[in-house]
């Protein structure tokens, strides 16, 4: 690349909660961005960044012209449980995965970092843990099994010549995020709507793990670059483990509201209870923008066998987390609170 100039950056997902975050880091990093979504260009895409509309899984066809000419692809494109049917997550994870790295290997990139998931490991089948990237992955549900063969869909390209990263990141939270800790955090706001005393939540704590999406950025464009890197698998998780009890105490806190632990399941407020407090809250101008799940907290409920994920491999590659510790992660839930409060995602 001739010195001053910008590298091309391919993001696939561009209408989706990480791109938001990846597109404005590369941009201000110096890189020229090209993104690409299924629906239309999203609204938030700075003009200068090149945007087309096209459906990965519908075949090979056009995805060339699509990595044309780009040094690096981040792959972020994919469909998760909470909002797909199982044939969709293998379209939209598999299939138009093994078409893009075909287009990718033929264009010739320089390196192909991919977004998967650290759902293929499983929780059925026990693992040693900290658990090392080079498992044997055993995915229990669609989605992990559809990641897997997704990530498998790189390796075998890899094999081919594709220089490849994958990031295997845990639960991502973090401004923008609809899902997993943003349901939680709106089950607080509902309490706390409802006129709730003090947040109710079962006394058997559940060990969770986070990453703020500050981190799953920072760590695609680190591994973009950092040398030597390519052909690996990258576990994406913050180094501080929390409870369920612990991060129940903290969303309370910063709702101003106390944690009574309890031995009754289910704890807190019934489901007709919660649906009327939240679709009162809608009524009065809150957007319709996080997912409301029938559980109540299910996220804080998500015990898994093999939760303790080493992450030996990125800190070898000199990657520093930027929301790693208890502190650390208590300040960017609080940050993403404050983010839904001043556009009405909560109330
Ligand atoms: N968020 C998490 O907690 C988390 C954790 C671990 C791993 N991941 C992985 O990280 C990646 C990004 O996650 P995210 O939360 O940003 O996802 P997201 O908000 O659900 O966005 C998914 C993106 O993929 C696009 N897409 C889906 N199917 C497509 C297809 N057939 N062709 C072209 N584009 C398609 C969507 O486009 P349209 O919206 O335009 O249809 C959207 O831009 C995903 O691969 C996910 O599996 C996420």
């Amino acid at each position: 690349m001739p010195p001053g100039m910008a590298r091309l950056a391919l993001v696939t997902g561009a209408t989706g909660f990480m791109a938001q975050h990846l597109v404005p880091d590369l941009i201000e990093g110096g890189w020229k961005v090209r993104a690409s979504g299924r629906r239309g260009r999203p609204a938030w895409l700075p003009p200068e960044v090149a945007y087309e509309a096209a459906d990965l899984a519908a075949g090979e066809r056009g995805l060339e012209a699509l990595c044309d000419g780009a040094d690096t692809v981040f792959h972020l494109a994919g469909a998760t449980s909470s909002l797909s049917s199982a044939e969709q997550m293998h379209e939209s994870n598999v299939v138009a995965t093994t078409n893009l790295v075909a287009a990718a290997r033929t264009t010739g990139v320089r390196r192909f970092v991919h977004m998967g998931s650290t759902s293929v490991y499983g929780e059925e089948v026990p693992l040693p843990q900290p658990v090392l990237e080079s498992v044997e992955p055993h995915p229990s549900r669609g989605y992990g099994k559809a990641k897997w063969l997704a990530e498998k869909a790189v390796w075998a390209a890899a094999a081919d010549g594709l220089p490849a990263v994958v990031l295997r990141p845990v639960s991502v939270f973090g401004p923008g995020a609809v899902k997993l800790l943003a349901s939680a955090i709106l089950d607080v706001a509902i309490e706390s709507f409802a006129g709730r005393r003090a947040i109710d939540i079962e006394a058997a704590p559940v060990e969770l793990r986070l990453v703020h999406v500050a981190d799953i950025v920072g760590v695609a464009i680190h591994l973009a670059e950092a040398e030597g890197a390519e052909g690996q698998a990258y576990n994406v998780v913050a180094p501080w483990y929390p409870s369920s009890v612990e991060l129940a105490g903290m969303l309370a806190a910063l709702f101003a509201m106390p944690v009574e632990e309890t031995d009754r399941a289910p704890a807190g407020l019934s489901l007709e209870a919660r649906r009327e407090a939240w679709e009162t809250m809608l009524a009065s101008g809150m957007q319709k923008e996080i997912l409301f799940t029938e559980e109540r907290f299910r996220f804080l409920k998500k015990a898994n066998r093999n939760n303790r994920l080493s992450v030996d491999a990125l800190l070898s590659t000199g990657y520093e987390f930027r929301y790693g510790n208890e502190s650390d992660l208590t300040t960017g839930v609080a940050e993403t609170i404050d983010w839904y409060r001043q556009r009405r995602w909560i109330v």
